[in-house]
């Protein structure tokens, strides 16, 4: 078997399909607005997906950034520099890594964190890179230790220390790599040993997506769908998605299937409406694990502060599933408080829920219950 192929066995099942993107598949509860990619859905996202920098939506500013790297780098005639991408699930970053290898016509190796279990998995990718070639690795802040080690001296040197036969008699044989370009993307680059962060020589940090940012995506998306879609629709969904084009182009192609099924085939405004209902998403963006947060907190816990976990079984999940995809969205919208004694309901909450409420809530500002 050659190295190529080993390298690529070791990706988890699932996680790699035929654009060769990848993603993670944990156990994250899979609702309408979750920002992370269902397998099922990996087809329809690909073909979604903008091939070239120019075509990419938003971020201006790292699309900026990116250019003059790849244009110097073109210039130049030399792979570019080490880039890592950080930023929330769904934001466009295994996009911009394969725009990145397109815009390079450069050929892309893509493996992820999990995947690479030891350090030898690492070390048969690295010896089998071709001349300019671009190594995706996706969750980047979840390699092994080993082979973090190994990755910072191939990124610094273009060496890799191949070790050949076992036990007492194996030999460690230094071996130079071709020059290549590393693309890392995390969702917690807060999370990367600083000695890995420094060998990055851009890093872009991708934020959620401007209302008008979502439209353009899901305008876009719905002529490759071949799908006339009206205005006012894709405002409406763009209004729902949480800053997040995977989840605006999910809700589009709920609404289609809506259009299709239940209407009368136009993706109207009533089209989009009807089809958020159906799939419970508010005019928020909230979905019903969002609300039964939020009513926990309002209702049994009379708007906190409580603690992350304790609310976390009281709907039922995970503490992770609740800490990293379903608070983010609520403190970032004003409905959810981190304090230091626990999680606590703001006043668009208790507004949000149709709720009084309490005199003297946590949540109420300073200026308006302290003072
Ligand atoms: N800036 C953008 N413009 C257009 N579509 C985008 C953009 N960013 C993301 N998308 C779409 O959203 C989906 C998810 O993007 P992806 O790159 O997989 O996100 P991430 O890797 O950050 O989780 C893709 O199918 C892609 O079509
Ligand atoms: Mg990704």
């Amino acid at each position: 078997m050659s190295a190529r192929a080993a390298g690529r066995e070791e990706e988890p099942a699932g996680g790699s399909f035929d654009d060769g993107s990848w993603e993670a598949t944990e156990d994250a509860p899979h609702t309408v607005t979750s920002p992370e990619s269902m397998p099922p859905e990996r087809t329809a996202e690909a073909a979604l997906r903008p091939r070239r920098l120019e075509e990419f939506v938003g971020q201006q500013v790292v699309r900026d950034q990116l250019s003059l790297v790849l244009d110097a780098a073109a210039a130049r005639g030399r792979a570019p520099e080490h880039m890592l991408l950080s930023g929330p699930p769904g934001l466009g970053k295994t996009t911009l890594a394969m725009i990145i290898a397109a815009e390079l016509s450069a050929p892309l190796r893509i493996t992820s964190g999990p995947a690479i279990q030891h350090a030898g998995d690492l070390a048969a990718i690295l010896s089998s890179l071709d001349e300019g070639e671009v190594l995706f690795i996706d969750e980047i802040h979840r390699l092994a230790r080993p082979a973090e080690e190994m990755l910072y001296i191939a990124m610094e040197d273009f060496r890799v220390d191949v070790v050949v036969g076992k036990g007492v008699g194996a030999t460690s044989i230094p071996l130079d790599l071709p020059p290549f370009t590393v693309v890392g993307a995390t969702t917690r680059a807060g999370l990367l040993p600083a000695p890995l962060r420094d060998r990055f020589g851009f890093i872009g940090h991708l934020d959620f997506y401007g209302a008008e940012e979502l439209r353009e995506v899901v305008r876009r998306s719905a002529v490759r769908l071949e799908v006339e879609l009206e205005d006012r629709a894709a405002i409406e969904i763009a209004s729902r998605s949480r800053g997040t084009p995977r989840i605006a182009n999910r809700l589009l192609r709920r609404v289609r299937d809506w259009a299709q099924v239940r209407g009368s085939g136009a993706l109207d405004l009533g089209a989009a409406k009807e089809a958020l209902r159906v799939y419970e998403v508010d005019d928020r963006g909230l979905d019903r694990l969002d609300r039964a947060v939020l009513s926990a907190l309002c209702g049994r816990f009379a708007g906190g502060p409580v603690g992350l976990s304790t609310l976390a079984v009281a709907v039922g999940e995970e503490t992770e599933t609740v800490e990293t995809m379903i608070e983010p969205y609520l403190v970032r919208e004003g409905f959810l408080l981190r304090t230091p004694r626990g999680r606590a309901a703001a006043p668009a909450a208790w507004e949000h829920l149709g709720l009084e409420p309490p005199a003297g809530a946590e949540g109420t500002p300073p200026m308006l219950g302290r003072f």
